[in-house]
């Protein structure tokens, strides 16, 4: 089959499974090529683990420390007529370089919100690893249905209290619109708190835990985003920053429920990166083009490998793991830099559909849009035949 990017509403509707696989095969390198990692995990479980920062973790984990993976994620197979998702080539692609680096790779495909999942990585950690040191919970969703009461929870992305405005982009044309969103209710702040909160976190902590899969000392980071003032009322004073309030409360929670085996919960607070998740939130990809392009002048851009690289070495490898005053990990530190902001500050007012290109780096973001989808590499030949399974 010939695949070419179907891109419809800041969403990309198929992915490349060659193309997958060399993103997969450049961040393996980008690992190898640091050097490894000290004081890594040996067995890991990553839940999020087939795209953006999951995957990135997954690959830090076992191509920088060595460690066994099992990831657990919700990807849609190929068929003869249709392409897989991209997680779903990511995670196939993983699992073909850790078997020739005779690293354990097992992946699990389903819903993580479910008991029946949670059980089934259960039985594997118990028939394959004994347990795990290190568990990455990386989910990002719009739904979740609640495994207790079957009650089915969908996130919004809205601000909370007033309407905002505010100028976005549509990325492939370059067009830059005034647009506005209507304030979220009590009951969508809600659903979004159930969805992308921490309740599912300490669900799986504490199903693990009475499982006794988790090994002393065992560490756990979910990754949360605070972001600069452009995107404030719709991000972190919005319904989703409602949601990583709590998801970071609930570390607190977990370190204490993990007290008896020496395990602490962290959450790490990430760059802004083009993801299939960051894609559709409205500023973001507009925040993104101008944050890139300050970024790349002062040398200090990075992406998801680049970021939990540097996670997994200069922060969880550490003994004590440096946190903020709130004991919250940064890996936003350079993105939040006072000059970075400035700058990105100054340029947000001026930038015009006509100025784009000059004052941002829209190719920059398009690019990594659509290499996240396995498209828009030199390496591979789009016109040719391949064949949707890897
Ligand atoms: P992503 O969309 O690339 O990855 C999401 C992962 O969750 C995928 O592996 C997907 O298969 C999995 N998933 C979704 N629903 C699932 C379900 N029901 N069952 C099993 N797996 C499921 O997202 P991204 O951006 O890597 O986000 C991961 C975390 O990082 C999120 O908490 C996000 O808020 C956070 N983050 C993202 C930033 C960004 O700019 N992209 C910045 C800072 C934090």
């Amino acid at each position: 089959m010939i695949i070419k990017p179907m891109i419809r509403n800041n969403i990309c509707m198929n992915a490349h499974p060659e193309g997958c696989r060399r993103d997969v095969l450049d961040q393996i390198a980008y690992v190898q090529r640091q050097g490894p990692v000290e004081n890594g995990p040996k067995r890991a479980l990553i839940i999020g683990g087939s795209t953006g920062y999951g995957l990135a973790s997954r690959i830090v984990a076992g191509f920088g420390s060595g460690a066994k993976t099992l990831s657990v994620s919700f990807e849609k197979e190929p068929s003869e007529k249709r392409p897989g998702t991209m997680g779903w080539y990511n995670t196939a692609s993983y699992e073909q370089e850790a078997a020739k680096a005779g690293l354990y790779a097992k992946s699990l495909n389903g819903d993580a919100f479910s008991n029946e999942m949670k059980q089934q990585v259960i039985q594997t950690i118990k028939d394959d690893l004994g347990d795990v040191d290190l568990v990455v919970y990386s989910l990002a969703s719009p739904v979740r249905t609640d495994p207790q009461s079957g009650d089915v929870y969908r996130s919004v992305l809205k601000p909370i209290g007033s309407a905002f405005s505010a100028k976005s982009i549509n990325p492939q044309t370059g067009e830059i619109k005034e647009f506005s969103i209507e304030p979220a209710s009590d009951e969508e702040v809600e659903q979004t708190v159930k969805v992308m909160g921490g309740e599912d976190w300490i669900l799986w902590m504490s199903a693990l835990k009475q499982a006794g899969v988790l090994a002393k000392g065992v560490r756990t980071v979910a990754y949360s985003y605070i972001g600069p003032e452009v995107t404030r009322a719709v991000y972190r004073d919005g319904t989703i920053g409602k949601a990583k309030e709590h998801l970071e409360r609930s570390a607190g929670e977990i370190t204490q429920t993990l007290s008896d085996i020496q395990g602490e919960a962290y959450v790490s607070v990430n760059k802004a990166l083009v993801t299939r998740a960051s894609a559709v939130i409205p500023v973001v990809p507009l925040y993104l083009a101008l944050l890139f392009k300050v970024m790349k002048e002062k040398g200090i851009h990075e992406g998801c490998i680049e970021q939990m690289d540097r996670l997994f070495r200069d922060r969880l490898g550490k003994k004590p793991v440096p946190v903020d005053e709130e004991g919250r990990i940064r890996m936003d530190d350079w993105e939040m830099r006072q000059d970075v902001q400035d700058r990105v500050n100054e340029l947000w007012p001026q930038v015009t559909s006509e100025s784009i290109r000059e004052l941002g780096d829209l190719e920059g973001y398009n690019q990594d849009f659509l290499a996240i989808h396995g498209f828009g590499r030199a390496d591979v030949n789009y016109d040719e035949d391949v064949s949707t399974v890897l």
